[in-house]
Parts: C-alpha cells; sequence; structure tokens
C-alpha cells in the first residue's frame, strides 16, 4: 500500500502519518516513512529525540554530488536518474522496521527547480513508489504538485486530512481537482480533531458530492500534542498512552482505506 497523506497546514498530517507508520509498526511490518514536508516533523511525531535531529537527504551535499555526478550545484551537467535504490538502507532513519526518509527543502520540483538535489529526491520518489514493495506512507504538505505524474499514478490513494470546520472542505474540494489534474486514482478522506459539535454526516455528504469516501475519523485529544511516540535514542517505538487510545481506530481506517482501494473511485 502507497499512500500520500495531504491536508492545509496544521490539520494533523504529521500526527496521522506518525499513526499510520506506527500501527504497522508495531506489526514489525516493513514500512518506509517519508517525511516530504519541507518543515519536517515526522521524525519527531516517530520518537525521534530533539538532540539528534535528522540531515534532510536534500542537504547532503556531498552523496547529491557524487550520485549525480554534478561538481557545483547550479552548474553544468549532472544525470537525471542517479543511482537510489539504495539510499533506504543507506541514509534512512531506523525505528524498528520502519525506514524514515526526511527529504527536505527542494521537493518541490514540479517542472520548474532543475537542480542535482531535486533531480535526485524524483528519482528517489520513482523509486520508492514503483521499483519497490514495501507499504509506504508520505507526509506531504499541503501541496501534492511535487509529486509528479509518473509518482502520483502508481502512489495507491492520497488521504486528505480535514479539520472539523467548513474551510477544510474547500480544501478537500482544491486537493480532489490537483489529485485529478496529476492522475492520482483515488482520494480518501479522514476528518481530525472531531468532538461532539462535529458534523460528520454533514461533511460525508459534501465529501460524497467530490467522490471522496471518508474513511475515518480521529477524535480531538489533547494528549496527541505530546505526539504519538516518547523519544527513543535506541530507534525504538515507544507508544504514548494517547496514542494507545487511538491505535484500533487508525488500524481500522488503515483497513478501510486497503478496503476502498479495491473499489473504483
Ligand atoms: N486529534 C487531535 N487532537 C488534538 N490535537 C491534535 C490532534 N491531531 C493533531 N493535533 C495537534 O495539532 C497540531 C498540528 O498537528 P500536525 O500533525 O503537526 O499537523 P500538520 O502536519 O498537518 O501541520 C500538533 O500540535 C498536534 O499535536
Ligand atoms: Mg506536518
Amino acid at each position: 500500500m502507497k499512500l500520500a497523506i495531504s491536508g492545509k497546514g496544521g490539520v494533523g498530517k504529521t500526527t496521522f502519518s506518525a499513526m499510520l507508520c506506527g500501527v504497522l509498526g508495531l506489526q514489525d511490518r516493513r514500512v518506509i516513512a517519508v517525511d516530504a514536508d519541507p518543515d519536517a516533523n515526522l521524525g519527531s511525531g516517530l520518537g525521534i529525540p530533539a538532540d539528534d535531529p535528522i540531515t534532510p537527504l536534500a542537504e547532503m551535499s556531498e552523496m547529491i554530488t557524487q550520485r549525480t555526478g554534478a561538481a557545483d550545484a547550479y552548474g553544468g551537467y549532472f544525470k537525471l536518474n542517479p543511482q537510489v535504490d539504495d539510499i533506504p538502507e543507506k541514509f534512512a532513519r531506523h525505528i524498528g522496521s520502519i525506514r524514515l526518509l526526511t527529504l527536505g527543502g527542494v521537493a518541490k520540483g514540479g517542472g520548474g527547480c532543475i537542480c542535482p538535489a531535486s533531480a535526485l529526491l524524483k528519482a528517489l520518489l520513482v523509486h520508492l513508489v514503483v521499483g519497490r514493495d514495501d507499504t509506504l506512507i508520505m507526509d506531504m504538505e499541503a501541496g501534492i504538485e511535487h509529486l509528479g505524474r509518473a509518482t502520483a499514478q502508481c502512489t495507491d490513494a492520497l488521504v486528505v486530512v480535514l479539520d472539523p470546520g467548513p474551510w477544510s472542505l474547500q480544501t478537500a474540494g482544491r486537493v480532489h481537482k490537483l489529485a485529478a489534474d496529476i492522475g492520482i486514482g483515488k482520494i480518501l478522506a479522514v476528518v481530525n480533531r472531531v468532538t461532539d459539535n462535529t458534523d460528520i454526516a454533514g461533511i460525508e455528504s459534501q465529501l460524497g458530492q467530490l467522490g471522496i469516501p471518508l474513511i475515518g475519523q480521529i477524535p480531538f485529544d489533547p494528549d496527541l500534542a505530546m505526539g504519538p511516540f516518547r523519544p527513543s535514542d535506541k530507534g525504538e517505538l515507544l507508544p504514548t498512552p494517547a496514542f494507545g487510545r487511538h491505535r484500533e481506530n487508525i488500524e481500522n481506517i488503515l483497513a478501510t482505506a486497503a478496503k476502498e482501494m479495491t473499489k473504483p473511485q
């Protein structure tokens, strides 16, 4: 299963992505977690300690130079198809069975930015989506443009995380259009921070008009503010009590996503 997680800033994409990776990791399943947000924090969501920060791939200039054959970053020639298949093993942070790859700042290549770092990240994304069997969970920033057509078409689904408010449905509409434009087949939605006042039926029916199935809801839980996993300096998954309360729900959301993937949209 290859899922990209999107939605507007602050809706809970990273928290949800970390919990998805977490339920799979606790089942000892091989997962590649991709932090594609330049403002990366999936690592801390998975318990990477603050005093042991991850160097994003985009900042590994020596590796990028070596792989792309680029002598200097913005001039001259470089390979557009650098070797990337060993990057998950060599450069990912291991958290139990999860391999975390933090892309860093230039991921937003689209068609525009052509530099060695973006060429490497693009090749890596294509490899992860097209060339591997591992489960893939990608924590995207609000936009999904940088997924690119080739990657998007092979991503099983884009999961839009929504706030319960009315504005987020506009986001869902925009993401839906964008996803259709770049060719993602399946869009699914999850509502986060649900309270007793949330009009789930109303949200579900508006999503229905867009053809987007609502595959789950996550209650508002202030304890999630501490993150779903506690810091571990041994690369272990240490679930917080809050995660324990949400675990079964997240497992159900994953199962529903898998079921939706077998239906035509
Ligand atoms: N269900 C929830 N209940 C309460 N707080 C939440 C919930 N989900 C996320 N949060 C909090 O909201 C903030 C933004 O979440 P985050 O996952 O970083 O959003 P995003 O990645 O979309 O920017 C964080 O402080 C997080 O702890
Ligand atoms: Mg985030």
